[in-house]
C-alpha cells in the first residue's frame, strides 16, 4: 500500500473514509469502530470504577509515513490543532529516506526491593551468587512465556544504602523479556513470586515488588535524513527561506535544547505530541512511557533532547533515542474496538512495529515544530487552524 494520500485533509470525512478503507484494504464498515459510541457504556463500565459515561477524542490517521521500508497510515488520537498535518507534513519530507527505526528486545525490569537487610555487602554477594537459580526459578513460574522466545533473562542487584530508617536497604532487578506484552502484569506477578526468596537469601525482609517504567532495557532509536531542499520555507515576513538555511536553523534549535533545560523540556513535548497521539489511538499506557521518556531525558544528570538534528553537507539528520514500552497482547485497552481498528490501520501485528510507528510519528512531530518555529513561527499554523474551527462554528451556529 501507499501512504501518499494526496488530497487527503481536504476531502470529507466520509470520503477519507473511503479512501482510507481502499488504501489498507478494509471494508468502509469497519470505521464503525471510532463512531462516537463505540465502546459501549456495559463495557466501559467493567472497565474501571464509577463509571458515567464514556470520553471521546478525534481519532485520524497521518499519512505519507515510511517506516522501515514500508509505507503505513499511523493512527492518532489528540484534540491539539496540527499535530497530525504536522506530522504527514514532515512524513512527506522524510520520504527520501523514510524513518530508520532499531527496536531491542522487549526487556523489562521488575524490583524487588529488600529493607532492614543486617550486613548489605553479604546480601549482595548471596543474592549475585543465586542469580542463576533465582532466574531459573523465575522462568518455570512462567513456562508458557519462555515457549514463545521470552521470560526472565538475567537477575542483578544494588546496594542502595547500609543505614536509614529501613535498615539497610538493597534492589533486586530481574530483567524480563515480555515479548508482545507491555509486561507490567507479567513482571509484578514474578517480582511477587520471587521476592521471599530473595529476601531471605539477603537476609533482610520483603519490600515492594513493581516493575520500573525506566524501561531502558526496551529501547528505540529512529533515524531520518531530510534532503535540504525539502526544508525550503516561508519566513514570518512571507519571504523564502532556502531549505539549507532551514537545515542550519533546525540544527541550531537542536543546539539550544542541548544546552538549556527549559528548552529541552518543550522540544521533547513536541516529540511527545506524535508519540502520546500513536498510544493513545492504540490503547497503550502513555503514561508509562511518559515517566519512562523524561527520566531518561535526565540520565546524564540534566535534562536533556531526546531527539537531535544534526546539519549535514545536503541534507539534515535527526535521531530520537528512547524508552518506549507498548503491547499488543495482555492490554487493558486492547479489547476496545477503536484500538483494534487502530492496530488494523497501521497493519500491527507486533509490539516492535508498534515502537517503531510510535517512535517515528515522535521525530516527526519534532521535525515539523522545529521547521515552523525556524521559518514563520508555530502561531502561524495554529492560527490558520483556528479560523478553520472558528468558521465551522459559525457556520453550524443556528
Ligand atoms: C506544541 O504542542 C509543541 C511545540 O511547543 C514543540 C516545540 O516547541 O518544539 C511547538
Amino acid at each position: 500500500m501507499s501512504s501518499r494520500l494526496p488530497g487527503f485533509y481536504k476531502a470529507s470525512l466520509a470520503e477519507r473514509r473511503r479512501l482510507l478503507a481502499e488504501a489498507v484494504g478494509l471494508p468502509v464498515e469497519a470505521f464503525a469502530a471510532v463512531d462516537p459510541a463505540a465502546l459501549e457504556l456495559a463495557v466501559a463500565d467493567g472497565m474501571i470504577e464509577n463509571v458515567i459515561g464514556t470520553y471521546a477524542l478525534p481519532f485520524a490517521v497521518a499519512v505519507n509515513f515510511t517506516v522501515d521500508g514500508s509505507d503505513v497510515v499511523i493512527p492518532m488520537a489528540v484534540e491539539e490543532p496540527s499535530i497530525v498535518a504536522a506530522a504527514s507534513n514532515a512524513a512527506r519530507m522524510a520520504r527520501p529516506s523514510g524513518f530508520v527505526t532499531t527496536v531491542s528486545a522487549p526487556v523489562m525490569i521488575g524490583q524487588i526491593q529488600i529493607t532492614h537487610v543486617a550486613d548489605v555487602d553479604a546480601g549482595v554477594a548471596a543474592v549475585k551468587a543465586a542469580a542463576g537459580e533465582l532466574v531459573e526459578t523465575a522462568r518455570t513460574t512462567m513456562p508458557r512465556m519462555a515457549e514463545r522466545g521470552g521470560g526472565p533473562r538475567a537477575l542483578d542487584v544494588r546496594m542502595l544504602t547500609k543505614t536509614g530508617p529501613d535498615g539497610g536497604v538493597l534492589v533486586v532487578h530481574l530483567h524480563v523479556d515480555c515479548r508482545d506484552a507491555m509486561g507490567a502484569n507479567l513482571v509484578n506477578t514474578l517480582c511477587e513470586a520471587l521476592a521471599d526468596r530473595v529476601a531471605a537469601i539477603a537476609g533482610g525482609r520483603p519490600g515492594l515488588r513493581i516493575l520500573s517504567n525506566l524501561t531502558d532495557g526496551r529501547m528505540v532509536t529512529v533515524r531520518c535524513s531530510i534532503p535540504h531542499a525539502q526544508l525550503a520555507g516561508v519566513s514570518g515576513d512571507d519571504g523564502i527561506i532556502e531549505g539549507a538555511d532551514v537545515a542550519a536553523a533546525i540544527a541550531a534549535a537542536s543546539r539550544f535544547a542541548e544546552l538549556d533545560p527549559y528548552r529541552a523540556v518543550t522540544h521533547n513535548k513536541g516529540i511527545m505530541n506524535g508519540v502520546d497521539a500513536v498510544l493513545v489511538a492504540t490503547g497503550q499506557d502513555w503514561r508509562a512511557v511518559e515517566a519512562g521518556a523524561h527520566a531518561f531525558a535526565c540520565r546524564a544528570g540534566s535534562y536533556r533532547p531526546l531527539a537531535v538534528w544534526t546539519d549535514r553537507t545536503s541534507a539534515l539528520d535527526g535521531e530520537l533515542v528512547m524508552p518506549l514500552a507498548v503491547g499488543t497482547v495482555g492490554g487493558a485497552l486492547l479489547g476496545h474496538p477503536s484500538t483494534r481498528l487502530a492496530l488494523a490501520l497501521a497493519g500491527v501485528t507486533h509490539a516492535d512495529r508498534l515502537t517503531a510507528l510510535a517512535a517515528a510519528a515522535g521525530l516527526a512531530t519534532n521535525l515539523a515544530a522545529l521547521r515552523a518555529l525556524a521559518t514563520e513561527g508555530i502561531q502561524k499554523g495554529h492560527m490558520a487552524l483556528h479560523a478553520r474551527k472558528l468558521a465551522r462554528m459559525v457556520k453550524e451556529t443556528p
